[in-house]
């Protein structure tokens, strides 16, 4: 990695901390944001270029926006091939789709051929982390990393545990399933930018005794992520109280087994109640919102503002192949309706803090990516809100940079991410 400094000059905007007004958020209408051996050096005003020596490497994107990488929570990469996949909700749409779409992952080579494509499509769509489901075979998990390791991205994946209630093809046992999971944990966890998920499918395709030795094995690598699905359907939820009828609720059933923790992170928890959002503060565990998914599968609304005010981290999932799009900013346009549907709606800044630092924070990675302090590491996107012919319009009538961006957000489009960096590096592919 070359330690020289460079410079990219155009809008700059990203949240030092924690957002409740507009003004949290620091935007530069023309500022340079500069990056030396793949980490922030410094955010600058554009009057402070004659400070820079004259020779370093300088980028000028004008009016394109310089913003930080967006990050996912919850993310299928084997779920590509059966996208918007018509006429199920969840139960029938694991069956029907989603179920045979995974097992054409016992293939390593289609494994990998996959990881590839997925990883591309990601960074298009600017983003840069994800926290990732892959399939139950180990050689999925080692498929995704090395297309990762290769592209120097920060991303968190791990095999599926599955032992019941699936295709015999997709299942594992509880003893195969940890010893593979502590392999892959060994060979990846915090190797790189890469980190690791104990990934059990969901509370149905788990048996006690996979769950109990997950629980086992997060309680021996306690800074390896937990990553599972949590109260998405109310069929779902019927099912899980049938299935383990001694547990107070879907999350309890979780915590019985001590996967409730920090760096636990929980797609969708749609029926869940204030109790529940009490535990999963208190635990410092996380929680997925992924609207886009929730409106497909006809899940339901996910209830963001109670959410918030119990102070349970969250981030934003696409959740695809549920989810219809890999953009945060089609995310976010679906959140904002989700939001109105709830009756409290969403600011501009709120959607743009989930996308960024608020997934940060919620996957325990705000210490190193989410935005441009200083000594982060340098994953930033450069944003083109006037990349179409109705976009540009729309831009051109906004009356200040908040009411642009999030019309470019509602009309999300991923012709709009023009350049994504990873780790101070443009990828290629765009
Ligand atoms: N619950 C269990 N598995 C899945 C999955 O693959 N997608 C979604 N959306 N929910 C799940
Ligand atoms: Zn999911």
């Amino acid at each position: 990695m070359s330690d020289e400094l460079k410079a990219y000059r155009g809008r700059l905007l990203h949240c030092p901390g924690a957002v409740s007004s507009a003004d949290d958020c620091e935007y530069l209408d023309d500022g340079i944001l500069l990056v030396r051996g793949g980490h922030i050096e410094a955010v600058l005003g554009a009057d402070q270029r004659s400070e820079l020596s004259a020779d370093i490497e300088f980028l000028d994107y004008q009016r394109n926006w310089i913003v930080p990488g967006f990050i996912d929570c919850h993310v299928h990469y084997p779920q590509l091939d059966m996208i918007g996949a018509y006429g199920e909700q969840l139960l029938d749409w694991l069956e029907t789709y989603t179920y045979p779409a995974e097992m054409r992952f016992a293939d390593p080579d289609f494994a990998a051929n996959a990881a590839e494509f997925f990883l591309d499509q990601l960074l298009r769509h600017g983003t840069t982390t994800a926290l990732v489901f892959a399939t139950v075979h180990a050689h999925s998990a080692d498929a995704l990393f090395n297309a990762a390791a290769r592209r120097q991205m920060r991303l968190i994946t791990g095999k599926t545990l599955m032992n019941r209630n699936c295709p015999p093809q997709l299942c594992d046992t509880a003893d195969t399933g940890v010893a593979e999971s502590r392999e892959l944990i060994r060979r990846w966890h915090g190797r790189d930018r890469l980190l690791y998920a104990i990934t059990p499918r969901f509370a149905p395709t788990s048996t006690a005794g996979q769950l109990e030795m997950a629980g086992e094995l997060a309680a021996e690598f306690p800074d390896v992520y937990i990553h599972t699905h949590l109260a998405e359907t109310r069929r779902e939820c019927a099912w899980v109280a049938e299935l383990f009828p001694d547990r107070r609720s879907y999350l309890d059933v979780y915590d019985h087994f001590r996967l409730v923790r920090d760096r636990a992170v929980f797609a969708h928890a749609l029926y869940v109640d204030d109790r529940d959002r009490d535990r999963l503060a208190a635990a410092r565990a996380a929680v997925a919102f992924c609207p886009s998914s929730n409106l497909f599968l006809g899940s339901g609304l996910f209830d963001l503002a109670a959410t918030s005010a119990a102070g349970v981290r969250t981030g934003l999932g696409t959740d695809v192949g549920g989810g219809t799009s890999l953009g945060l900013m089609q995310t976010v346009d679906d959140a904002y309706k989700v939001s109105q549907l709830r009756g409290h709606g969403m600011t501009p800044w709120e959607a743009f803090y989930l996308a960024t630092l608020g997934g940060a924070r919620a996957l325990h990675l705000d210490d190193r990516i989410g935005n441009f302090a200083t000594g982060k590491e340098a994953d930033f996107i450069v944003l083109d809100t006037a990349a179409t012919p109705l976009a540009a319009r729309r831009s051109a009538a906004a009356a200040d940079h908040w009411e642009e961006l999030f019309a470019a957000m509602i009309l999300a489009d991923d012709r709009m991410v023009r350049q994504t960096f990873v780790n101070g590096r443009p990828m290629s592919g765009q």
